[in-house]
């Protein structure tokens, strides 16, 4: 699934060289003239020391623009602007900042955008949620500009208990200490009690599926920033929709479909327990039929390459604004849906790709844009624009570890992947915690799990669930209940995964592990991989 990329560092570090040995050979030809030494500089000497001045005062000039002080817009919510901080040797992690930012406030969040060196206590203290993009250089060290913060902000700052942050760290898997300065900042945010909005992102040399997975994450953030076009577009392949199943009829949550999916053309991709799908949803044919007609255009239009305008729609945020405007100008100004993203439930020996969908509603009612689109609208025969994502950080351990699942909800979607890769290794050391509202439900692949754990392929099968009375109303009980069976199972090396919601689930079994292990050990697992999450 990875394909040769582009190393921005190297070629930014070329073309420099490259400007300097010029600039060398320009200055050198100062020298030739004659009377260097006797006379004043000849008329074109003066004139090429007044272009050389010129240019370098344009370049300051284009400097300060960049860092000119700027006017942040207020929050509506009084909530102080989100904090987007960045800390850059070569500007790399300047420019997702600078990206982010705008992809928050056309969303309409408040943002305000900051240096690291420009970032104090205060500033941190005063903020309510924080986004640092940083990234790494030398040997494992943070970029030259960040050392003020490091020297006069982290040996002072006092608690940040009031901080929701996340982090993106830049690196360059080449190196020995990777991403090591995005991996420090998130220690001592952790460390300092700031609570982590979703798991640190890493980014391999400027790798688009992480930044694609960044931008889903920001999305995630503040609802309306889900609609902000990808940065770069997945390059999605053709799939069709093989089968769809509601798996929670009479549910008191909300509708949990199964899907089963195949590839439009040709064989079965290979993929790793953990990977993730990325989805290119569409429009419902009602919601661009109704658009078309609203904006006075017949069914059949056509641009002019010959394409259908309704099937660019489809594939488009559908604008408020089309008046007086002509089908050219239309088909260039239309922007296209974003991406979502979907664990993977199944392994390519069962010959397609499950994935496990919950229907998200919007506060107006409408369904979610993709998961809308994948529950109501398709129907088995469909395309749907697919593209796999190597989900390197959700991989699993080495089949004689001993493996902890705890999920919930389409959580066990990742999970079941897992358990089926360790069925197909004969790994038989699998301890499955999973939450749910009520088991006449929502025992998602219930009667499978019982099956498996029946023929000793997991060890224990904690199924918790919250609206039936029982012992343990959530995973996270249920995991505190095993305190000393967690204990035994971390001293034998067994590694954890954690798949599922982000709000809840995710933060408290996170503080049942540093109750139960401590928060060295509970450090100590995150750092060596042992503690894996994919939540959301
Ligand atoms: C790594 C990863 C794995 C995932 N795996 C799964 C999985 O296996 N199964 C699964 O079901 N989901 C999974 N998700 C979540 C999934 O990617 C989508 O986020 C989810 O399906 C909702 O997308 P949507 O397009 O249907 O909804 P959207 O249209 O994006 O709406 C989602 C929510 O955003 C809010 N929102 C949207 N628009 C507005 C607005 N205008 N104003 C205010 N609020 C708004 C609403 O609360 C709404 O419920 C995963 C996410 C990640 C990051
Ligand atoms: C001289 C140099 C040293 C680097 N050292 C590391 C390193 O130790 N670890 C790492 O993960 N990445 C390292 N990188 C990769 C950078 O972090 C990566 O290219 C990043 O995208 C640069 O972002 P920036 O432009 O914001 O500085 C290094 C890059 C350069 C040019």
């Amino acid at each position: 699934m990875s394909t040769p990329r582009f190393n921005r560092a190297l070629f930014g570090n070329l073309t420099v060289i490259a400007v300097l040995v010029a600039v060398a050979v320009l200055l050198l030809r100062l020298h030739l003239g004659e009377g260097w030494w006797l006379a004043s500089p000849l008329p074109w000497q003066w004139w090429s020391a007044a272009g050389v001045g010129a240019v370098y005062a344009f370049a300051c000039f284009v400097l300060w623009w960049r860092v000119r002080p700027r006017k942040e817009p207020a929050s509506d919510t009084g909530q102080p602007p989100l904090l987007i901080v960045w800390a850059s040797q070569t500007g790399f992690a300047r420019q997702l900042a600078e990206r982010s930012a705008q992809s928050l406030r056309a969303a309409g969040h408040a943002t305000r955008l900051r240096a690291l060196d420009q970032v104090d206590a205060a500033l941190l203290g005063s903020s309510h949620q924080a986004l640092f993009i940083a990234s790494t250089t030398g040997e494992g060290d943070p970029p030259d500009h960040a050392l003020a913060f490091l020297r006069r902000v982290m040996p002072q700052a006092s608690a940040l208990p009031e901080l929701q942050y996340a982090v993106l760290a830049l690196g360059d898997r080449s190196y020995e200490h990777y991403c090591a300065f995005g991996h420090q900042l998130d220690a001592w945010l952790r460390a300092h009690g700031a609570q982590p909005l979703f798991d640190l992102v890493e980014v391999d040399n400027a790798d688009p599926d992480a930044l694609r997975h960044w931008q889903q994450l920001l999305g995630q953030l503040g609802g309306t920033a889900s609609n902000v076009p990808d940065w770069s577009a997945p390059e999605y392949q053709p799939w069709q929709l093989q089968s769809r199943r509601l798996l929670n009829p009479g549910s008191v949550g909300g509708p949990v479909f199964h899907l089963a999916l195949q590839p439009a053309e040709g064989a079965l991709p290979s993929w790793q327990a953990g990977d993730i799908a990325e989805i290119g949803p569409r429009q419902s044919a009602a919601a661009v039929q109704a658009w078309m007609q609203a904006h006075g255009f017949d069914p059949g239009t056509r641009l002019p390459d010959g394409r259908l305008l309704g099937e660019l729609l489809a594939a488009s945020q559908l604008p408020e604004h089309a008046a007086d405007i002509d089908i050219a100008a239309l088909a260039a100004q239309l922007r296209p849906l974003p991406h979502r993203e979907y664990s993977i439930a199944s392994m390519p020996g069962e010959g397609n790709l499950q994935l496990m969908l919950r229907r998200q509603l919007r506060p107006d009612g409408q369904p979610g844009l993709a998961s809308g689109w994948l529950c109501d609208y398709t129907q088995p025969g469909d395309r749907i624009d697919l593209r796999l994502r190597s989900n390197r950080n959700f991989h699993p351990p080495a089949a004689d570890v001993p493996l902890i699942l705890i999920g919930n909800g389409t959580g066990i979607a990742g999970l079941r992947a897992h358990l089926r890769a360790r069925i197909d290794a004969g790994a038989r050391r699998n301890w499955l915690l999973f939450g749910e509202r009520n088991l006449a439900h929502d025992f998602h692949f219930g009667d499978e799990l019982q099956q498996w754990q029946r023929d000793g392929w997991i060890e224990h099968l904690d199924a918790v669930f919250s609206r039936d009375g029982g012992a343990f109303h959530y995973v996270q009980d249920a995991l505190a209940a095993h305190a000393q069976r967690l204990r035994e199972w971390i001293d034998q090396g067994a590694t954890l995964l954690v798949c599922g919601s982000l709000q809840g689930m995710a933060p408290a079994v996170d503080a049942v592990i540093i109750d139960a292990l401590g928060s060295d050990a509970h450090e100590a697992l995150r750092i060596t991989s042992r503690y894996r999450r994919d939540v959301y």
